[in-house]
């Protein structure tokens, strides 16, 4: 059998290329070949391919690894990210995620929708009268962090703390480790003592939900509740920030949209997959081979890395007819765009994330009419793993 390295195959490199440069060069790829040579191993680029690879248990997360190609050192940093869920595999993972899904099913987020209008309401009235905004900061980067204290049970006044962690945290593609690792034993101690607090006194919330989450007898360890508390609010800040703002520039060039999507709130859930399509914050995710696997009849030995585009898959013509047109009321493929990823890492956050982004778009569709931009967008660098507008100044029309 053919090993991958002896492959005639296409070679991308992407890193550093803008949007519409990398997925040019993917498309040109994707046409060529099933399978692409990158830098630093492999990609796929097919629908069909990146949903096959990241359902493929052979195939692991290659997360864990991401601190190390970061140039980040060994340290507490590093095992963190081995033990959170998105690196964890095989049985441990199962038991993680099955223990964890009750609290993320659909029925479980919709009851914050009611707190997500009143979060996002709130936002818009700090500019509403006067026609002029700048999303990133006035409505983004607040909206999602009360959400996730809502989730958790964290008193509101703790917002700002939780804000200020996720904010140091992230800072591991600036490689300032010292930040991270203060804000990260900061947030465990909070996490600690909360955990102690809903063992005494139940609340109706997330973590008494995980706490009483029992399973055959089964439950998840204090060290386990820190990590999906971590998890969740690392998973679910930076990529919901984003993918609005994402979601709200490219209706910036769809004026007729916007209005549409003001009208009928029915238009909400098809604005949030067609925009996660179209323009998708996460634009791909990387396995690497546990095992000598052969795919398609071609051998990935142990350790091969195998980057799965997402936003290459969301762009298959095979898929999505004349997949460069933007449209919310565009036939439902029958598959689901790839922005949550596929396989055990399916994203668990899906459910939340989805509403608040149903909630928030129509919102600020009826809030802000004849929406345009005020500046052109700015974007962030393309090396950055959560991507999206670093700055979206708009204009609308202000109410009379
Ligand atoms: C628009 C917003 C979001 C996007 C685009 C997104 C995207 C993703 C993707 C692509 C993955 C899989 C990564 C991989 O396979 O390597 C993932 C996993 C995950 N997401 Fe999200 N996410 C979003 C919001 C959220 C929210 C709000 C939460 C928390 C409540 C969350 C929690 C998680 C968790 C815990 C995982 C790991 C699941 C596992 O490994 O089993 N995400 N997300």
């Amino acid at each position: 059998m053919t090993v991958v390295h002896d492959l005639d195959v296409p070679e991308i490199d992407v890193v550093g290329l803008d949007r519409e440069a990398a997925l040019a060069a993917l498309d040109h790829a994707r046409r060529q070949h099933w399978l692409a040579r990158t830098p630093l191993g492999y990609a796929v680029t097919r629908y069909e391919d990146v949903t096959a690879i990241l359902r493929d248990r052979r195939f692991h997360s290659a997360l864990s690894l991401l601190p190390q190609m970061a140039g980040v050192p060994e340290g507490r940093m590093r095992d963190r990210q081995q033990q959170s869920i998105l690196s964890m595999e095989g049985h441990e993972h199962d038991r993680v995620r099955r223990l964890a899904s009750p609290a993320f099913t659909p029925r479980a987020t919709d009851r914050l929708r009611p707190f997500m209008r009143q979060v996002i309401n709130d936002l818009v009235e700090g500019f509403a009268d006067t026609g002029h905004c700048e999303l990133v900061s006035d409505v983004c980067e607040p909206y999602p962090i009360p959400i996730i204290c809502e989730l958790l049970g964290a008193p509101k006044d703790d917002w700002r703390l939780f804000s200020g962690w996720a904010t140091d945290i992230f800072r591991i593609f600036n490689n300032d480790l010292d930040a991270i690792e203060t804000a990260m034993g900061k947030l465990e101690t909070y996490v600690r003592a909360m955990i102690d607090q809903r063992r005494n006194r139940p609340a109706d919330d997330l973590l008494t939900r995980l706490i009483e989450v029992e399973e055959q007898g089964d439950r998840m360890s204090t060290d386990e509740l820190v990590m999906m508390t971590e998890a969740v609010l690392m998973a679910g800040t930076d990529t919901t920030r984003n993918q609005l703002a994402c979601s709200v520039a490219l209706f910036t060039g769809y004026p007729d949209q916007w209005a549409a999507l003001a009208d009928n709130p029915d238009l909400a859930g098809p604005a949030v997959e067609e925009t996660m399509r179209h323009l998708g914050t996460v634009r791909g995710t990387a396995r690497v081979a546990a095992v000598d696997a052969d795919y398609r009849g071609i051998v990935f030995p142990t350790g091969t890395l195998v980057m799965t585009s997402l936003v290459a898959a969301n762009h298959d013509s095979a898929v999505w007819p004349d997949p460069g047109r933007f449209d919310i009321t565009r036939e439902p493929a029958g598959v689901p765009q790839l922005t949550f990823g596929s396989g055990i890492h399916y994203c668990l956050g899906a459910s939340l994330a989805r509403a608040e982004l149903q909630e928030a778009l129509p919102i600020l569709a009826r809030r802000m009419p004849n929406l345009r931009l005020d500046e052109a967008i700015q974007w962030k660098l393309p090396t950055v793993g959560i991507w999206g507008p670093s700055r979206l100044a708009l204009a609308f029309s202000p109410r009379s």
